[in-house]
């Protein structure tokens, strides 16, 4: 009889980095990352160890095309347009920024669930970018994803173990009877019970239905897992105990997380390193609690205080965002951020600013971003105090490191 190996994968070479931990960067292994070649270099030259992913000026650009018979290209939506960040094994990187800044898009691009227009994504060194056949399968392995709803990711006409089980059938793991075996260790896992495996999408709870979906991405013992907004439509309590569950199977698997969040709480609970994307680009990626702590990037500012402040005296430090996002059909030159920017200088306008290292590992694409004056840090870490109260309850279901 073949097999299932009846636990995920190596077994947790650091665990996820909760406030107080060191996360893998700092501990050695460690990613930088920004847009542009200038930063892919640098990170190529400072790293022995090869990242578990490494994506370089990733780019997805979509034709606009017009006219039903002989359809000509009118535009193009840039959505992703240049990224470059890495990721190590065990750890979470948070992708944070607006509606339509291409974060999704990168996640699929990532798990070549789409193809890029250029650019490259690697899987500890090979470059994915170019896989077909077995060797694709392989990947698919390897790269899992779990979605914002769940209730859409799963059909509603397979039972919850045939749901978790399909990946394996898919990669031709194990016969019926193992793969029964595994769903059941898998809702365990999850926190599940194994008769939950003869139901139906349609009689669980958002929150059960997303530990079905975990479960699901765990099957096949995946080392990178992508969370697109994991937890962004389920109910606070809940959001609790899915990100808590998330935290405690990377602490047991050594998985790696690209974590898409829009919740700062829930990206300051969750991450190692955050990235903050806006038009298509990283802007600035750096550790949490230097991004936190010391943003430099006026887009990240603005997205900190964006989230009211109850202290009086934290309030109108930083002038919160103005205007809308600009279309990805119609990326302003310069420094794409320019036109809300309240730093925004003739330079800005002409000149792309270029990733510039502000610290170890801290990169900020802004003409100004080391002359900026320091904004204090809010108590709390830019959080407000509902925010700060959500953090305290995610803390406090936190798995034992
Ligand atoms: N297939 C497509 N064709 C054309 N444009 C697309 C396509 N997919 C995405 N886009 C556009 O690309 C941009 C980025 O989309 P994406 O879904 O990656 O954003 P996002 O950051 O995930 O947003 P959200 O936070 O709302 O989920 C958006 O302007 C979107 O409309
Ligand atoms: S480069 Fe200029 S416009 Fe862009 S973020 Fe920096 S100050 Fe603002
Ligand atoms: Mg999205």
């Amino acid at each position: 009889m073949s097999s299932v190996a009846p636990s995920p994968p190596q077994p947790s070479p650091a665990g996820g980095g909760g406030s107080d931990t060191p996360s893998p960067a700092q501990r050695g292994g460690g990613g930088t990352a920004a847009n542009g070649t200038r930063a892919a270099a640098r990170e190529g030259g400072s790293h022995a160890a090869k990242p578990l992913l490494a994506v370089e000026n990733l780019v997805k650009h979509y034709p606009v095309r017009r006219g039903l018979i002989l359809a000509r290209q009118v535009g193009t939506v840039r959505a992703v347009d240049g990224v470059s960040f890495t990721l190590n094994r065990g750890e979470t990187l948070a992708l944070v920024g607006e509606s339509g800044c291409g974060k999704s898009t990168t996640a699929r691009l990532v798990l070549r669930l789409i193809e890029p227009s250029a650019g490259r994504v690697a899987i500890e060194g090979e470059d994915i970018t170019s896989l077909s056949g077995a060797a694709l399968r392989r990947l698919r392995r390897r790269a899992q994803i779990i979605f914002q709803d769940p209730y859409a990711s799963l059909n509603p006409r397979l039972s919850v173990g045939d749901a978790i089980a399909e990946p394996m059938v898919v990669h031709g793991i194990g016969d019926a009877a193992a793969r029964a075996a595994r769903v059941r260790e898998l809702l365990g896992l999850v926190g599940l019970a194994p008769y939950h495996a003869d139901r139906y999408p349609h009689e669980f709870s958002g929150g059960q239905r997303q530990r079905i979906g975990i479960a699901r991405a765990l099957a096949v013992q995946p080392e990178l897992v992508v969370c697109d907004e994991p937890v962004s439509a389920l109910d606070v309590s809940i959001q609790a105990q899915v990100v808590n569950l998330l935290k405690e199977l990377q602490l047991r698997f050594g998985l790696a997380y690209l974590f898409i969040a829009h919740d700062l709480a829930v990206v300051k609970h969750m991450a190692d390193r955050v990235a903050v994307m806006y038009l298509g680009r990283i802007v600035e990626i750096a550790e949490k609690r230097a991004l936190f702590a010391a943003p430099r990037h006026p887009y990240t500012r603005a997205l900190l205080a964006a989230i009211p402040h109850p202290d009086p005296s934290r309030r109108g430090q930083v002038t919160p965002l103005g205007g809308d996002v600009p279309s990805p059909m119609a990326i302003p030159p310069g420094c794409r951020f320019h036109t809300r920017c309240p730093h925004a200088a003739e330079l800005c306008r002409t000149q792309e600013p270029p990733a510039l290292e502000i610290g170890p590992g801290h990169l900020a694409a802004c003409h100004f971003a080391a002359t900026l004056p320091p904004v204090a840090a809010a108590p709390g870490g830019g959080l407000s105090s509902l925010a700060a109260k959500r953090l305290a309850l995610f803390a406090a279901g936190r798995p034992a490191a």
